[in-house]
């Protein structure tokens, strides 16, 4: 039977291109966005709303078989905002997760671990290692997909997100990118999965450079794209940011208002 699948932040960089992948009407798809969603295909419902209404999230799962969660904010904007769109938004989905026993396919980030300097090697098991009060945001909902793993059953798979790009295009990529074919490829894997239970996933392409290891795979995700490909081109292309942002994992969000001494 046809699955039917919530896509949060329809709208955003991400959710445009899910739901243009998934345009061949795989999945019977629920859009939801703040902002205006366009024209509705026959496999599809929209639902513009705000994730912080308790009864809107309610209504909008019920009945889903996954929600793929990509609605927040993705930058170190004010707090206020990381609170009411990362924090909040992701609570009332959960509670509303719960209610109708719907999995979660979550949007984290790789900087929820950007403190790591880009050649340490690492697994989802290691430390947390934020690098901005964004990737705070994106531990808090890493704990919360946790908490209602252990208390209530909610399935989660975390994607720790490192750089949608259509091509990598800076130093940093070579290591962080994640393309367009292997972030469908990682979320119908998500989708699919019998009993993954609570997973973080690295969302990266198959990259030379990358030193995110994957210890459990339980989704069966195996990527394709290598950044190493347009190495001859981009190697030389300094990563924004300045030094600081080629030596900690994060980039520009590690550079930014660092003021440590030793
Ligand atoms: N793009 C990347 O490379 C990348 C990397 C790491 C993590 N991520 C994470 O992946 C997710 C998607 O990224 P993106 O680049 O598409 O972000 P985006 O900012 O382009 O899209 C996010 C969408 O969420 C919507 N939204 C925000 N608050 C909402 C609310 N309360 N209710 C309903 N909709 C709301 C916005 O209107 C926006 O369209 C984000 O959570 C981001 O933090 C992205």
């Amino acid at each position: 039977m046809m699955k039917t699948i919530v896509l949060t932040g329809a709208a955003g960089n991400i959710g445009k291109v899910l739901r243009e992948q998934w345009s061949d009407g795989r999945y019977q798809l629920r859009l939801n966005d703040i902002k205006p969603l366009g024209e509705i295909a026959a496999h599809e419902t929209l639902h513009v709303g705000d994730l912080r209404d308790a009864d809107f999230c309610a209504e909008l799962l019920k009945g889903a078989d996954a929600v793929v969660h990509m609605a927040g904010i993705g930058t170190d904007l004010e707090l206020d905002l990381l609170i009411e769109h990362n924090l909040k938004a992701l609570l009332c989905l959960y509670q509303a997760a719960r209610t109708h026993a719907v999995r979660v396919i979550y949007a984290s980030s790789n900087h929820a671990i950007g403190m790591y300097e880009c050649k340490t090697e690492i697994d989802e098991h290691a430390a947390v290692r934020p690098d901005s009060l964004y990737g705070v945001s994106k531990v808090w909902g890493e704990a919360i997909a946790r908490l209602y793993f252990d208390k209530h059953g909610v399935e989660s798979i975390c994607l720790r997100i490192g750089s949608f790009e259509v091509e990598p295009f800076e130093r940093r990529h070579l290591q962080t990118w994640l393309s367009h074919p292997d972030m469908q490829h990682l979320t119908e894997r998500c989708i699919e999965a019998h009993n993954p239970g609570f997973q973080i996933m690295y969302g990266v392409s198959a990259n030379t450079r990358n030193c995110w290891r994957q210890r459990d795979n339980p989704i069966g995700y195996h990527p394709q794209s290598n950044a190493e490909d347009f190495a001859d081109r981009i190697a030389g292309i300094p990563t924004r940011g300045g030094p600081l942002a080629e030596l900690f994992l994060g980039g520009g969000f590690a550079a930014s208002d660092y003021s440590r001494k030793t």
